[in-house]
């Protein structure tokens, strides 16, 4: 590496999902994108960091007895101490520029209704990780920069943010959020609502891989427009005789499936909506509501969004890394941003 290396910063901005870690460097943008899982080896009651991030989510699902994969976000706070600092401290030597000789600074983004005891927990991990100083931002003011929305003018700006773990749904003006509601409902919720359809309807049992896959490739939040929509095949495991089967399965069946959670996404939206003091939601109303996270990938989650609230719904380009993205941006734009920055609480 070139001695002019050093030179540089390695700062950083870390998105800590309950599905997926981004980490953005000062001046070099997003160069970390995995999923937060991490896979360990058990020998004599002893564990021993085996794979982090992608190669350890190819385990989930599908470990012998002697590895166990774990993934240390759950509903959007940490579930796994232990587990959630090693993921930290490996991706951040991972992207940590050895050369440079100061400590780095990390800015984390943590959902707003995170408590001061795991908002501590988040701050102590990353400085046993070796940061010099951590910050913490509120994730819904994260998803608003990184979707470009003027977040520090005097008007009202919706954000929604469907993660892994939860959706954040958030009124922001001037900078701060006005009201902030965060729901246990996101694209994990999503899988198991397949999972137990399946199991309940086909009498199939398929893993959290399968049912993920089936969301990403034909769910949608709408009936098809023809009754049935696309078709896909899919295996799994018969309850009844427990012998491996294939069966089809309709994106109808899929979206009657996503139903439950889809509603309440939308409750939540609609509560906040409810909660917004009216010259603001008149913002709202004029300029529409923006949606990033993975979730809002999901299929025609816009127009069912749209139906229930009467607003124009847009999604965030790059929706899935938005949130660290804005992270980032509060990094490099520390002067003008700092006070969507908590660095002691
Ligand atoms: N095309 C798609 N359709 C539906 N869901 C999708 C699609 N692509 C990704 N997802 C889902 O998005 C979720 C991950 O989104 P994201 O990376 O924003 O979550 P996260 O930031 O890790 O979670 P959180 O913010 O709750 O901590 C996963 O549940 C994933 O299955
Ligand atoms: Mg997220």
């Amino acid at each position: 590496m070139s001695i002019l290396s050093g030179l540089f910063s390695s700062d950083m901005a870390i998105d800590l999902g309950t599905a997926n870690t981004l980490v953005y460097v000062k001046g070099r943008g997003i160069i970390l994108n995995e999923p937060s899982v991490v896979a360990y080896h058990v020998k004599d009651g002893k564990k021993q960091v085996l794979a982090v991030g992608e190669d350890a989510k190819l385990m989930l699902g599908r470990t012998p007895g002697s590895i166990e994969a774990i993934r240390p976000m759950r509903d959007g706070v940490i579930a796994d101490f232990d587990t959630a600092e090693e993921m930290i401290k490996h991706f951040i030597r991972k992207v940590h520029r050895r050369t440079t000789f100061s400590k780095p600074k990390v800015i984390v983004c943590v959902p707003h209704g995170a408590t001061p005891v795991e908002k501590r927990a988040i701050r102590q991990s990353v400085l046993s990780a070796g940061a010099r100083r951590a910050g913490l931002i509120a994730e819904p003011i994260a998803a608003a920069i990184g979707a470009g929305m003027p977040i520090t003018d005097p008007t009202g700006s919706m954000v929604v943010d469907i993660g892994g773990g939860t959706t954040e749904v958030a009124v922001l003006s001037l900078g701060d959020i006005v009201y902030a509601r965060s729901v246990r409902v996101g694209g994990d919720r999503m899988d198991e609502a397949i999972i137990s359809y399946l199991r309940r309807q086909q009498n199939l049992l398929v893993g959290e891989s399968t049912a993920e896959r089936i969301k990403t490739t034909i769910g949608s939040a709408r009936m098809p427009a023809d009754g049935r929509g696309a078709i896909v095949r899919i295996r799994g495991r018969d309850i009844l005789n427990g012998v491996p089967k294939e069966i089809e399965l309709s994106q109808a069946q899929v979206a009657e499936a996503l139903a439950e959670p889809v509603q309440q996404i939308c409750d939540a939206v609609m509560q906040a909506l409810e909660a917004t003091p009216p010259d603001l939601a008149a913002d709202i109303v004029d300029r529409g509501v923006m949606l990033t996270g993975g979730g809002a990938l999901l299929g025609d989650i816009d127009l069912a969004l749209r139906e229930q609230t009467g607003l124009a719904i847009s999604v965030a380009d790059q929706t899935l890394s938005c949130v660290a993205l804005g992270t980032g941006r509060a990094l490099e734009y520390e002067k003008q941003l700092r006070h969507v920055i908590d660095y002691d609480s």
